[in-house]
């Protein structure tokens, strides 16, 4: 979960924005003259029909190349994200048919919460941010968690904003018919806004220079587990008891008596140095909804992350770069595995492979640049300016929010049950056999 994602706990934060960001004009104004919206493009280059002879095609295939040169990152060549949404492709995302002539496109927060600078990886892109209902009439876009807003148009995109599972975040609805468009985690929707992504790079980079494979090989402890909340919709926390009588998980956090590692400490690095596997279970199963459990503490360490159910993630992360609880018929089978990748150290390294042709992109909230412009505001502005404008409507939004989730428990509860009856089996066998015996 992302601690921000109340409105309300924007406040500080955008504050301080706000002050920085007029602090940057003024600067902008007296200073040398750059505006701080021209700072970004400089950093950034946006190559369009780069021409790419890819293995397999000819090449005079015109693709999007996104060179991502955020400071979070280094510098990379970026031919495509994954997804399986149908809504636009990547060359798409990145180009807004801007009108430069015309005002700004409005994109006006209702009750959602956010600022300007959260359309800091599209600065060039036209579009103002505000909270000033009175200029309801002109919005293109309204940010709304709730029905309360009555659309003065039809051209105007009303905007459904949350970050939580709808676990976490149940919404009253009083229309079927209400929401165009989604600025949160869920991929199916023109203003997804996802914890992180996965992209596949125009060029292959070279192993050694991505993995540590004396560092993979070094490693010499089972699963780690960070938690927080000890009572989830998951039912994780009853996976990992059982877990732990088939292989060792050590806990850390308020939970099941957990060690202690606080986030962000230096202890942390053990994910590196220590652990195969990371338990990146989240609170709830539900559509898309993948956290910065596996963006951050997955993915941003050397470690195999696993998740509870391999359809939720499916298309989203690198291919053979994690585990699913739900690959295994029972915990035995599960443990057995991790077991043999923690043994064969050249097979526990093929699970970084990926690393040769995708990268992992964390967004973390708080950074808002080129990193952020194929995803969430920058896409509402993007479709701010679409001419002619395509009709989006999320049709029976209940189901589609509420019917997203599993029934609470079910993946960890099959597991179980099919892990005891396994166990069930083999007692009821030895009892024979030693009948046999005597
Ligand atoms: C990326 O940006 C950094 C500054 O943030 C700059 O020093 C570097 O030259 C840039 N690299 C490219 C390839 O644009
Ligand atoms: C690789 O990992 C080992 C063991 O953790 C460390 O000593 C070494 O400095 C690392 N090498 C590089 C190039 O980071
Ligand atoms: C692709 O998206 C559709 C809904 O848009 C979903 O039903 C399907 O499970 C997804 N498939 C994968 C592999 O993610
Ligand atoms: C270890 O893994 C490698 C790569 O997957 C495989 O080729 C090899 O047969 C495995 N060795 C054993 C002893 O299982
Ligand atoms: C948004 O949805 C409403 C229905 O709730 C519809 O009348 C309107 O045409 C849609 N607008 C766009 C731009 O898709």
């Amino acid at each position: 979960m992302r601690g921000w994602s109340r409105p309300t706990r924007w406040v500080p934060f955008v504050s301080l924005m706000a002050v920085i960001y007029l602090l940057m004009l003024l600067f902008a104004h007296f200073g040398d003259g750059i505006s701080p919206l021209q700072m970004l493009p400089q950093r950034t280059r946006l190559k369009s029909d780069y021409d790419y002879p890819h293995e397999g095609e000819s090449a005079t295939v015109k693709k999007f190349t996104l060179i991502l040169n955020s400071s979070l990152y280094d510098a990379m060549e970026i031919e495509d994200v994954l997804t399986n949404d149908t809504i636009a492709t990547f060359g798409e995302r990145l180009h807004a048919d801007v009108d430069y002539s015309a005002p700004p496109k409005l994109i006006l927060s209702w009750d959602a919460g956010h600022g300007q600078e959260n359309l800091g990886g599209c600065p060039d892109w036209n579009c103002v941010f505000t909270y000033d209902r009175s200029k309801a009439d002109e919005a293109s876009i309204i940010l709304t968690v709730s029905d309360n807003f009555e659309r003065r148009n039809s051209e105007q995109i009303v905007t459904f904003y949350s970050q939580e599972s709808p676990k976490n975040m149940p919404v009253i609805m009083h229309q079927t018919e209400y929401f165009n468009v989604s600025l949160g985690y869920r991929h199916d929707t023109a203003g997804a806004s996802p914890y992180g992504y996965t992209v596949k790079l125009a060029k292959r980079r070279p192993l050694e220079k991505i993995v540590n494979l004396s560092r993979l090989a070094g490693k010499s402890k089972s699963a780690a587990w960070f938690v927080s909340h000890c009572t989830t919709n998951s039912r994780r926390e009853d996976l990992v008891v059982k877990m732990k009588k088939y292989i060792s998980v050590d806990i850390y956090g308020n939970c099941l008596n957990g060690m202690n590692c606080p986030r962000g400490a230096k202890c942390e690095d053990m994910l590196d140095d220590d652990y195969h596997f990371y338990l990146a279970f989240e609170n709830s199963v539900c559509t898309d909804y993948i956290t910065e459990k596996v963006w951050n503490q997955g993915y941003g360490r050397d470690i195999v992350p696993i998740v509870l159910k391999r359809s939720i993630v499916a298309n989203r992360l690198p291919p053979n770069s994690y585990l699913a609880v739900d690959d295994f018929e029972t915990l035995q089978e599960l443990a057995e595995r991790m077991s043999y990748l923690m043994k064969n150290k050249s097979a526990y390294s093929e699970m970084f492979h990926w690393r040769r042709d995708y990268a992992t992109i964390y967004l973390n909230g708080e950074q808002h640049d080129i990193l952020e412009r194929p995803w969430g505001f920058c896409q509402l502005c993007r479709i701010a300016w679409e001419k002619p404008k395509t009709q989006r409507l999320i049709s029976d939004f209940k189901e589609w929010w509420d019917g997203s989730c599993e029934v609470d428990g079910a993946t960890v509860s099959k597991i179980i049950s099919k892990t005891d009856a396994r166990e069930k089996e083999k007692e009821k066998a030895l009892r024979v056999n030693r009948i046999t015996v005597k």
